[in-house]
């Protein structure tokens, strides 16, 4: 996101905006800090420019009068929005700010272990959750259009938070049902009656794209490329036959059931949410709720633990070394601290001290920054991602970084920048290194992070736990 020079981000309803947890190209989100609250939130801006039109700015001012007036338990809350316009005097970046609560844990997605998924317990707490919070947003008449992984956060508590309501719509105004037409939404979570050219009801939409996120939670991926004959796994699905091919013949029962009701290709026959709800499978006795934040936060890492990703993430530090106890109750942490990030090792210490990474697509490694990010830019470009040229010096951290942009497995995009910044320990000296995305699935980051880790150039560096 291209900052104009000698302009500074506004104060948001007195929250200073800090470092950047995600994204940097159409949106960046921000940690905010409200020093005399001694709170923290997010911020999400939206740069301003001549090229904006007056398309995307009705988009956004949707997104804000929308987003706001949604309050539930697995909805990210919305604070405050602020829009400041360019004027040619202005000290601030012209921008569309929207503050929201901090979703500490940061990405659902980013810690489940590609085509691993998470237990049916685990699956089945967090789509409840889903279906509780989609339950609410469709009672106030809004529609979503756009769930997936990248937008499915987790609270500090490890709570599921339904967040981007940029694609929303009203879908009953006065009491009465329209019909919406806009087709919108990324290929491998639409309904397939968006491939129609007719107008199409609203609610089924949100419960397909609820299917396939059950399935991806299930499984760690998700089940086709777009919903039309061009997908060979949909036309397997259309024909019956997927069902006896991995890893739909993994499941049977309940949850099989519940899944071909939510992926019901015609709409007037799709599970309502409230047959959802109802469903036996979401019903099944569970331990889930009970579980202390900890014991949650290493349910849903399992996978990560037995692929090894995590003793990548943090090699040579167990959690319980991890000595945090600050009288600010982690106010200095932007918030952030709680027993379940830190159960989740979303923190590490570094050269500048303690930092919070939302994210667990980092590792260690023995040669210096500028090396390491020399040979990564090496081999995304043998795999055919684009690689930004110009290797980024950031003073503050004596850090360095690129920007990464190609396509996953599904041909979607995955954008991003690689962050190394210099490490010493016990004797060990060398680079911490952070994949931040910006667009993309979590699971399909998360993979590409871990093919950087064991590629042939990268992989003898790597800083392991022993
Ligand atoms: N309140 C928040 N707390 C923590 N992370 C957030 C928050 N809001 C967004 N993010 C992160 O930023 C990403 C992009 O935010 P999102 O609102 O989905 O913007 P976009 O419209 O660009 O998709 C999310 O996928 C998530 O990783
Ligand atoms: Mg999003």
């Amino acid at each position: 996101m291209p900052v104009p020079a000698n302009r500074r981000y506004p104060p948001i309803s007195g929250y200073e905006l800090g470092s950047v947890i995600a994204g940097g190209g159409f949106s960046c989100v921000f940690r905010a800090t409200n020093a005399e609250l001694r709170a923290s939130a997010a911020c999400k801006v939206v740069l301003i420019t001549p090229q904006t039109t007056p398309q995307q700015r009705k988009e956004l001012e949707k997104e804000i009068k929308v987003h706001s007036i949604l309050k539930n338990e697995n909805v990210l809350e919305f604070l405050a929005a602020s829009v400041v316009e360019e004027n040619g005097k202005t000290k601030w970046i012209p921008a569309y700010y929207m503050l929201m609560e901090l979703a500490a844990g940061g990405d659902l997605f980013d810690k489940i272990a590609p085509e691993v998924g998470i237990d049916h317990d685990m699956a089945q707490h967090y789509f409840n959750e889903l279906v509780s919070g989609l339950s609410f947003v469709h009672s106030q008449g809004i529609c979503h259009r756009d769930l997936k992984p990248e937008n499915l956060l987790l609270s500090g508590a490890g709570v599921l938070k339904i967040a981007d309501f940029g694609l929303c719509a009203v879908w009953r105004h006065k009491g009465q049902e329209r019909k919406l037409a806009e087709r919108c939404g990324s290929l491998p979570y639409v309904a397939p009656e968006l491939s129609l050219p007719d107008a199409y009801r609203a609610e089924p939409v949100d419960v397909w794209g609820a299917g396939v996120v059950l399935f991806t939670l299930l499984f760690g991926s998700t089940p086709w490329d777009e919903p039309t004959t061009h997908s060979p796994e949909f036309a397997a699905f259309l024909s019956g036959k997927i069902l006896s091919q991995d890893p739909w013949n993994r499941i049977s029962g309940d949850v099989r059931d519940l899944l071909l009701g939510l992926l019901t290709v015609d709409p007037s026959r799709r599970l309502t949410l409230q047959q959802v709800r109802a469903h036996p499978w979401c019903n099944r006795a569970s331990q889930v709720p009970q579980l202390g934040p900890t014991a949650l936060a290493q349910r849903l890492t399992r996978g990560l633990q037995m692929n090894g990703d995590m003793d990548l993430a943090e090699p040579s530090m167990q959690a319980e070394d991890v000595d945090m106890d600050e009288d600010d109750g982690g106010f200095s942490m932007g918030g952030a601290k709680s027993q379940f990030t830190q159960s989740l090792m979303l923190f590490s210490q570094t050269q500048s001290g303690m930092k919070y990474t939302p994210n667990l697509t980092r590792f260690y490694a023995s040669i210096s920054p500028a090396q390491l990010l020399t040979l990564i830019a090496q081999y995304l470009m043998v795999l055919g991602h684009h690689v930004s040229e110009d290797v980024h010096e950031d003073k503050r951290t004596s850090g360095v970084s690129i920007m990464l942009k190609g396509k996953d497995v599904r041909g979607l995009v995955i954008a991003g920048w690689v962050e190394a910044e210099e490490f010493s320990r016990d004797g060990l000296r060398g680079s911490r290194c952070v994949f931040r995305r910006d667009k993309g699935n979590p699971l399909s980051w998360r993979t590409l992070w871990k093919s950087v880790v064991n590629c042939p150039t990268v992989e003898p560096h790597v800083l392991k736990r022993r």
